[in-house]
């Protein structure tokens, strides 16, 4: 299995009315949330981007299901416009205090979604985790996130995760391991960055060449 980067064509047009109202408010709660209680660990993404790549997602055929699922989905903003986009949509925090407020937000917009207390890290992964890199932030406590989701990461058709830098490749490792054939990693990089990926198996990367002879 290999990951493959996969190229989307992603409109400019801004989000709809409701999309945009729902983010300028979750925007305010977290200002509000940050000055209050700084969770360090949590920054929030730039939602107008992420609901036009999640759009062009929706709209394409890259995607082989409505599956969604953010990891480390801080104030389930992401979540929510998936919803509202038609993925059945999931998010699975570290931080009580931040599943509070996705709940929270997702119950106010009465967006159908489902938020965990936990790790994306699936249990017996601690160690890949471990033995790839230190993390200033990613925790592996918490395993029994997929449990109480009763789905598995090979469930997902798409996975978002806003990575910090030192998480990046252990994101990627996890995704490539643990995710099913043909499911996509959304991610982002800051500023308006997001990359998208595509798990394949090997024997969908092209045919091989014939080594010439003699060589
Ligand atoms: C950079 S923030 C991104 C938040 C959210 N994706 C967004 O864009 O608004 C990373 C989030 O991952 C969470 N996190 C870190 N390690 C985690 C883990 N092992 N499982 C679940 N969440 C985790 C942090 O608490 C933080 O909220």
């Amino acid at each position: 299995m290999a990951l493959r980067e996969l190229l989307v064509s992603v409109s400019d047009a801004e989000p709809p009315a409701d999309a945009r109202r729902f983010i300028r408010d979750a925007e305010r709660r977290i200002d509000q949330f940050q000055a209050a209680c700084r969770v360090p660990a949590f920054v929030p993404c730039d939602y107008a981007t992420a609901y036009k790549v999640l759009r062009a997602l929706s709209e394409s055929a890259v995607t082989r299901g409505p599956r969604f699922c953010e990891w480390g989905c801080g104030f389930g903003v992401v979540v929510g416009l998936a919803a509202m986009l038609d993925f059945d949509a999931c998010g699975i925090e570290i931080e009580g205090t931040l599943v509070d407020e996705a709940r929270r937000l997702a119950e106010d917009y009465d967006l159908p979604t489902e938020f965990v207390h936990g790790s994306f890290v699936p249990p017996g992964a601690e160690d890949r985790v471990h033995k790839a890199g230190t993390y200033s932030w990613l925790t592996t406590e918490g395993d029994q996130a997929y449990e109480d989701l009763d789905l598995d990461i090979g469930d997902m058709d798409v996975i978002f995760a806003y990575p910090w830098p030192d998480e990046e490749s252990v994101v990627y490792d996890l995704f490539e391991h643990y995710a099913g054939d043909g499911a996509v990693l959304a991610t982002y990089h800051g500023s308006a960055e997001f990359r998208l990926r595509r798990k394949v198996s090997d024997r969908k990367k092209g045919p091989k060449r014939k080594r010439p002879r003699g060589r």
